[in-house]
């Protein structure tokens, strides 16, 4: 495995199942400290159980995991906004007290500045999940897991936000483990993809994307990028049996 960084978070041999189905078997990862790696791989897989075995909020049936103690940030496959508090006050739930300008610059950019007023229940789905995004990057965590977070935007909010990540990532240095369906967004976004195979799921291919950074969007329409989209997506059409 191509980490050189201090590991911060690290599982092996773990096995999982629920009600006698196994879902996770003998899945081994490690996250570098400053590391951005993404997970794909076919729905019902186990991504989302892998991801709350790493945050801890699921105890593995075996195997061992280690994580920092403190400071891990979750972005949830469904939004977990707080239903009582305006969009504003849900952003600023994690924030450390000194933390307007981060709070501020996050709803700017996710588009939510002229909607701080409103409840959870007067946003879209889309707005829901920019507003997870911008609770969990505003109280910056030293490891920020995420699942899907921008499966549920267009894609101009999602190209922006990419970048936006980018460069929150550039200047904090946290590492990140999240799972997408978008192949090129793993591919935009990460230093490692990790595929997985059908229930019960195991990490069975490792892709290391060998772009500089800072990446730009011109990075998305070059050969090299489509090549590493395509050589994923194949492998993912083979686990799912195809030709
Ligand atoms: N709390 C639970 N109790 C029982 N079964 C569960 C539970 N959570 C997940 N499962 C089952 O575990 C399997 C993996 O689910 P998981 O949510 O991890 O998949 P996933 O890869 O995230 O899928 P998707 O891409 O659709 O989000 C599924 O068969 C699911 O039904
Ligand atoms: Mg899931």
């Amino acid at each position: 495995m191509a980490v050189t960084a201090p590991t911060i978070a690290r599982l092996s041999g773990v096995h999982h199942h629920f009600d006698g189905a196994v879902v996770l078997s003998d899945v081994a990862l490690q996250l570098g400290a400053g590391e951005v790696v993404a997970i794909v791989g076919p729905s019902g897989c186990g991504k989302t159980t892998l991801l709350r075995i790493v945050a801890g909020l699921i105890s593995p049936a075996r195997g061992d995991v280690t994580r920092p103690e403190r400071e891990i940030g979750f972005v949830f496959q469904e939004p977990a906004l707080l239903p009582w508090r305006r969009v504003e006050a849900n952003a600023r739930l994690l924030a450390a007290s000194d933390d307007d300008g981060i709070v501020e610059q996050l709803l700017s950019v996710s588009g939510l500045t002229e909607h701080r007023r409103k409840w959870p229940y007067q946003l879209s789905g889309g707005m829901k999940m920019r507003l997870s995004l911008v609770r969990a990057l505003a109280a910056r965590p030293r490891m920020l897991l995420m699942d899907e977070p921008f499966g549920a935007l267009d894609s101009i909010t999602r190209n922006r936000l990419h970048d936006e990540f980018a460069t929150l990532h550039k200047s904090r240095g946290f590492s990140a483990l999240f799972v997408t369906h978008a192949i090129d967004e793993a591919v935009y976004l990460a230093d490692r993809v990790l595929v997985m195979s059908e229930a019960p799921g195991r990490i069975v291919r490792e892709f290391t994307v060998p772009f500089a950074r800072p990446r730009t969007s011109a990075l998305r329409y070059s050969p090299e990028f489509a090549s590493l989209c395509g050589a994923i997506a194949e492998s993912l059409h083979e686990l799912a049996g195809g030709a």
